[in-house]
């Protein structure tokens, strides 16, 4: 037979490893999280805030296209200009060189007629440029399959 005492024994015994358990799990939480944040700090590294500048240029090219803004669309233009040369070390293989140089002939035609306030070239440049970026990155993603 089970006495009293001894269920109450139990319970006792019973709490404090449920506690012990979520004082470790939370421990084991905050250490997991600080390690995740030492890897990745939460302002990227260099390589990657480059490339969400990229992104965001692309968005600038875009909206100023739509709203019919192409001083934007030239200073968007210029900050591409720069993001473009620092990928080009990573670019070694003649594929690659080829799209490289789609960007960047796209994103010269596309300073040029922003400044020009030639509509028509910068919409035809702007698709041009998003297109590079779509046929280089669906090649690399190709290859990292
Ligand atoms: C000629 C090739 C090429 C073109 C064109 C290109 N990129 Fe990239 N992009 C790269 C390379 C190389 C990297 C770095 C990949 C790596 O090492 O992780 C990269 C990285 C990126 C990343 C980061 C991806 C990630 O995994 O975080 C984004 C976003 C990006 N590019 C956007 C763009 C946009 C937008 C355009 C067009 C305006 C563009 N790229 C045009 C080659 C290219």
């Amino acid at each position: 037979m089970i006495s009293q005492g001894n269920v109450r024994l139990l319970a006792a015994v019973s709490g404090a490893l449920l506690a012990i358990v979520a004082i470790l799990s939370s421990v084991f939480w905050l250490w997991r999280t600080v390690a995740e944040i030492d890897r990745k700090p939460p302002q990227g590294g260099l390589k990657e805030q480059l490339m969400h500048r990229k992104t965001s240029a692309m968005q600038d090219i875009l909206d100023g296209m739509i709203r019919g803004d192409l001083r934007r669309v030239e200073t968007a233009a210029d900050q591409m200009t720069a993001y473009g040369n620092t990928i080009k070390g990573y670019l070694s293989t003649a594929e690659y060189q080829k799209h490289g140089e789609s960007f960047r002939g796209a994103v010269d035609d596309l300073r040029t007629a922003a400044r020009e306030k030639d509509m028509d070239t910068a919409k035809e440049a702007a698709l041009r440029l998003e297109r590079s970026c779509l046929e280089c990155h669906v090649l690399m993603n190709q290859r990292v399959q």
